[in-house]
């Protein structure tokens, strides 16, 4: 059971164009009828420090940043927000959403970038510490689908990755999917978005959590 006095953390992942971010905002405008609006944050970045991270992170003319460099900078991205925005917002009992979080760094860098998956967790464990969150929306659509949603947009350089790189990206959040950790809930993102939020809305509610009254 989650301690109703402290305030909930729930992240957002999922491969490229899966709508997470139509998903987060729409949630946010329903949390926010509840009386207070939730915080709002995003990886990488998310902090003035983490954004200049980010822009190192994503841009498509640094070809030569190797896997084990992107790690360690998503990661202290990682640490900087924990510390700065969301153990902060959490002992004021607020309500984060958070697009994508640590998980990331393990569909993306220990398996996409072949770093190995338990490297990353080990790295994770030390960035987070407590901030575990207490649901993950794993915001899931077939990779060639999600290709075809990206192919008209500025490609940042992570999606700029060829197909077999989102296909392990794709695999690993399938597998936490289907590991039997609770703190893990699909959302299909083949649906509509009125649909989708409607099934975070379910995931949300079955936490039974106070903040979250009479969503
Ligand atoms: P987004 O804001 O469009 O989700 O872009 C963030 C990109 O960064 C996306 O391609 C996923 C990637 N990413 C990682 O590779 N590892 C991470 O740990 C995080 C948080 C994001």
């Amino acid at each position: 059971m989650l301690d109703p006095r402290r305030g909930l953390l729930i992240t957002f992942e999922g491969p490229e164009g899966s709508g997470k971010s139509t998903l987060i905002r729409a949630l946010a405008d329903r949390i926010a009828e509840l009386g207070e609006p939730p915080v709002l944050l995003r990886e990488p970045g998310g902090t003035a420090t983490g954004e200049r991270i980010r822009a190192i992170l994503l841009d498509p003319a640094l070809p030569e940043l190797r896997p084990e460099t992107e790690l360690l900078l998503m990661v202290s991205s990682r640490a900087q927000l924990v510390r700065e925005s969301v153990l902060p917002a959490l002992t004021a009992n607020r309500i984060v959403l958070c697009d994508r979080y640590a998980d990331a760094s393990v569909a993306y860098q220990g398996a996409g970038r072949r770093l190995g998956e338990d490297r990353v967790a080990v790295l994770n464990d030390f960035a987070v510490g407590e901030a575990v969150p207490d649901l993950t929306l794993l915001c899931l659509l077939p990779p060639e689908e999600g290709r075809k949603r990206t192919a008209n947009r500025d490609q940042d350089r992570l999606e700029l990755e060829d197909a077999a790189f989102h296909d392990r990206v794709y695999a690993s959040y399938r597998a936490m999917a289907d590991s039997g950790d609770p703190r893990f809930k699909v959302v299909d993102a083949t649906q509509k978005p009125e649909a989708m939020l409607e099934q975070a809305i379910s995931f949300l509610r079955s936490l039974e959590h106070d903040l979250l009254g009479t969503l």
